[in-house]
């Protein structure tokens, strides 16, 4: 629970406290744009207020504190991802997303193997494969909705590379009830009412977990059963590190459903990004097409905010700034990415700014940085990568509708708020869109 009777130093966006949470709560990167970016970028500052509660960590030298607190600074949330003990999938939210200290180390050290260099040429060709069978290499496809097919396209990699099976229907379904957990958990009814009765919301989606983790573990099992074989799910269930130790089953389970809430919605995040900004910029694509991801990730981050730390003991920044112990912090790459003393004319989408460049670590973070790095940033670069040198190898592309907006996922990923219908189109390069995405983005000319 947050404890609203902290006080921090710097004052935040003024109101009522409860109404300017339930605003960020409600779309957290819109209430960071219009509330948060205005005031100066220093230090730990309040989502409302001067209440210490709920607080980001504004310019480097508060996000170098942020990331550096290790064990100051634990993952918050455990209340809302524990489930009720003493069952067989009570362990499902526990992964390497949610554990602290000892734990997570452990967990990052057993789930390493499933993101080693070896796997790249096999994860590039699954890649590739899905690609040739979407609506995107169809030239019949006509118009379509991209978001919805970058959807099915990073469903299908993680389906194929993470559990090694094949995107028949059934196993859709595996992916996207696993994929789904998470976002079903983050309704109101469900997060509000723990009631754990079979017909409450709460009861309702706790049997979703149960049959979410039926199907990996018994998934885990045949796997065990197997000769190793190149995809992660098989290299977890063959890890042992040097003392020994290894996952359990169930342990392998929570960890194949934090990789797909951590990697699912985030790498089809990126590719919608990247490929509206590459119709911007076919000169760029696919030739320069790292220019155009990375200055899309600075722009138009999949993950807007980092996820919540529960600050252990009091915090003290080199330049002043101070957060309050017992509060919930976070770090939004959408505002970092937008410092003009790191980035010169941060509102302008200039693909050509990353030839030779390198910011400062800590003011370009679309994976974060440090112990917590997200270990899917190679998988996920490559996936984009890979696809979008597809989309743009043979056909340039272009939006009959050009109104867009924005909101966020799962409480931290940017998503288009509406489907976005795109089709075919040599030499008609995207000039020009409106709605609130020209808020965070515009094309080159716009
Ligand atoms: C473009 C796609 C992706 C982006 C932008 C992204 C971004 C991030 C960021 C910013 C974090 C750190 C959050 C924090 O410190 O609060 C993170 C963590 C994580 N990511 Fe990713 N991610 C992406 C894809 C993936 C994929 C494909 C996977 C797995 C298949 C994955 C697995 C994870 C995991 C397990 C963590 C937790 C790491 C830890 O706490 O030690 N991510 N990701």
């Amino acid at each position: 629970m947050l404890d609203t009777s902290l006080r921090a130093a710097t004052a935040g966006p003024s109101g009522l406290r409860p109404v300017n949470h339930l605003k960020f709560l409600a779309d957290p990167a819109r209430y960071l744009l219009r509330r948060v970016a205005p005031l100066p970028a220093e230090g730990f500052v309040p989502v409302s207020g001067r209440n210490g509660a709920l607080l980001v960590a504004r310019g480097q030298e508060a996000v170098r504190a942020f990331f550096a607190g290790k064990e100051a600074l634990p993952r918050a949330g455990g209340g809302i991802f524990s489930l009720p003990p003493g069952h067989a999938w009570s362990g499902m939210f526990d992964t390497v997303l949610t554990a602290n200290g000892p734990e997570h180390g452990r967990r990052r050290r057993l789930t390493a193997p499933a993101f080693h260099g070896s796997l790249t040429d096999t994860y590039r060709a699954v890649f590739t494969r899905t690609f040739a069978s979407s609506r995107f290499a169809d030239p019949e496809s006509g118009t379509f909705d991209m978001v919805a097919e970058f959807r099915r396209i990073a469903r299908v990699n993680m389906l194929v590379c993470l559990l090694g099976l094949p995107p028949a229907p059934e196993n859709m379904r595996l992916a996207a009830d696993v994929s789904g957990l998470l976002n079903s958990m983050l309704h109101p009814s469900v997060v509000l009412f723990r009631s754990f009765r079979p017909w409450t919301p709460y009861g309702r989606w706790t049997r979703k977990v149960e049959r979410a983790h039926l199907a990996l573990t018994g998934l885990v099992e045949r796997k065990r059963a197997e000769p190793p074989a190149r995809d992660a799910l098989s290299m977890l269930c063959h890890t042992v590190d040097e003392e020994g130790d290894r996952l359990t089953t169930a342990e392998i389970a929570g960890e194949l459903h934090g990789l797909f809430a951590a990697g699912y919605e985030t790498t089809a995040s990126a590719m919608t990004w990247s490929a509206l900004t590459s119709m911007s910029r076919p000169d760029l694509v696919p030739d320069r097409l790292d220019l155009v991801v990375k200055e899309t990730q600075r722009m138009l981050p999949p993950v807007a905010l980092s996820l919540p730390r529960r600050v252990c003991e009091d915090i003290r920044t080199d330049d002043g700034g101070s957060a309050p112990a017992n509060a919930v912090a976070f770090v939004a790459p959408l505002l970092e990415h937008r410092d003009p003393t790191v980035f010169d004319d941060p509102g302008r989408f200039r693909p050509e700014r990353w030839e030779g460049f390198r910011p400062p670590p800590h003011a370009f973070l679309p994976f974060g940085i440090g112990k917590r790095r997200c270990p899917g940033a190679g998988f996920a670069d490559l996936q984009v990568r890979t696809t979008l040198s597809l989309l743009f190898e043979r056909s340039g592309w272009t939006l009959p509708d050009t109104r867009i907006g924005f909101r966020t996922e799962s409480g931290i990923i940017l998503m288009p708020d509406r489907p976005l219908p795109v089709r075919r189109a040599r030499d008609r390069p995207l000039r020009e869109v409106t709605g609130p995405l020209t808020a965070l983005w515009r094309p080159a000319d716009g």
